[in-house]
């Protein structure tokens, strides 16, 4: 159990003498629902009946994301260590799901919350935030073509002008992969133990992936760690172009993916995730975000070499979120080019191309 600093314990408005914990089955408070998510067996997921294929379930983090495990430890970390007092503000460039999880701990904690976001932020994330007690400050224009870069340059801003305020840096921030060291992964491993193979995981800050690969690295070195990226993302060398799928790859280098490598990388496009997450729904009866039916398709089109091996994919988020846009024809034929028969024809094809693929 975390102990808590004097200085929140006496402040807190809510009367408690301790942060979050979990005791036999209760939580104490909301923030003690992170993590412990669902290990879930796909088996119609896939053609091939020779891949085992689980899912870590992570919309059922209570903010609906597997973000919220790295929003709560830079919080409670940052308390923790006095870095962050009770009635502090805190800052953070998000658009989506990262944002939801800092309202969450935010609002727990009795800290104030700025998120800075741009004009492609998806009005519900943004309500949602809003709904727990965060400031919202919009950039309008991109800076060097980047929206990112103008997120960057509105929260050093606010620094600059707000002695009091604490950047959590999602891009920089260590603990942001730790979250995933000491819960994602380590849940998956208590569940399987050492008869897993091969874990798949989206990548944008690289904070998830690079929890589990350092996590395996010491503990299970045979399990090897697929990074799925988006194409026209620049992490591991691409090419920066149109992304239409949120939370995956990135349009700047973040400072967390700097030289990471992982056993494997590879490329989805936009169609191909919205495939990954019709596909799911109408096999698996389960509705997830776009970077979640990337990684599931990455699997998919990996499957001819995963023969007799035991696969985890990581789901970071609910399709709930998305029902306007990969659920919806009209945005998947407006925004990316394919008329509903095709899209259908994808989902039930019974091969996949080969992605742009390659071993680090
Ligand atoms: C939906 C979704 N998938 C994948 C990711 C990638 O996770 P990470 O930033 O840990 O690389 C994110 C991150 O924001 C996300 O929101």
């Amino acid at each position: 159990m975390i102990q808590i600093p004097n200085s929140v314990a006496s402040s807190n408005p809510y009367g408690f003498d301790t942060l979050r914990f979990r005791n036999e089955g209760i939580c104490e408070g909301i923030l003690g629902a992170v993590g412990d998510t669902p290990l879930v067996r796909l088996s119609r997921y896939l053609d091939q009946t020779d891949v085992e294929l689980f899912a870590k379930v992570e919309s059922c983090n209570p903010g609906g994301s597997a973000k919220d495990r790295p929003a709560l430890k830079m919080i409670e970390d940052a308390l923790e260590s006095g870095e962050l007092e009770v009635g502090q503000t805190v800052v953070e460039s998000t658009s989506g799901n990262m944002g939801i999880g800092l309202a969450q701990a935010c609002r727990y904690y009795g800290l104030k919350l700025i998120c800075v976001v741009d004009p492609n932020a998806q009005r519900q994330n943004v309500a949602i935030m809003q709904a727990l007690g965060a400031e919202i400050e919009w950039v309008e224009q991109p800076v060097n073509g980047d929206f990112l870069s103008a997120r960057l340059l509105r929260v050093s801003q606010i620094i600059r002008d707000n002695p009091d305020a604490y950047w959590t840096n999602q891009y920089g921030n260590e603990r942001n992969p730790a979250a995933h060291f000491e819960g994602t992964i380590q849940e998956i491993d208590d569940k399987l133990g050492d008869s897993y193979d091969v874990v798949f995981v989206a990548t944008s800050s690289t904070g998830t992936a690079r929890g589990c690969r350092d996590f395996l690295i010491e503990r299970r070195p045979k399990v090897q760690v697929v990074a799925v990226d988006a194409e026209g993302s620049v992490l591991f060398g691409g090419e920066k172009g149109r992304r239409k799928i949120p939370g995956l790859g990135a349009g700047v280098m973040p400072e967390l993916a700097e030289g990471q490598t992982f056993d494997t990388h590879c490329r989805v496009s936009d169609l191909r995730c919205v495939v990954g997450c019709r596909r799911l729904a109408e096999r698996e009866a389960m509705l997830v975000g776009g970077s979640a039916g990337g990684v599931l398709e990455a699997v998919r089109s990996m499957q001819s070499q995963l023969s007799g091996k035991r696969c985890v994919a990581i789901l970071h988020d609910s399709g709930m979120r998305y029902l306007d846009t990969i659920y919806s024809d009209q945005w998947v034929e407006d925004t990316l080019g394919a008329k509903p028969a095709d899209l259908q024809s994808l989902v039930d094809a019974n091969w996949v191309e080969c992605l742009e693929q390659s071993k680090d």
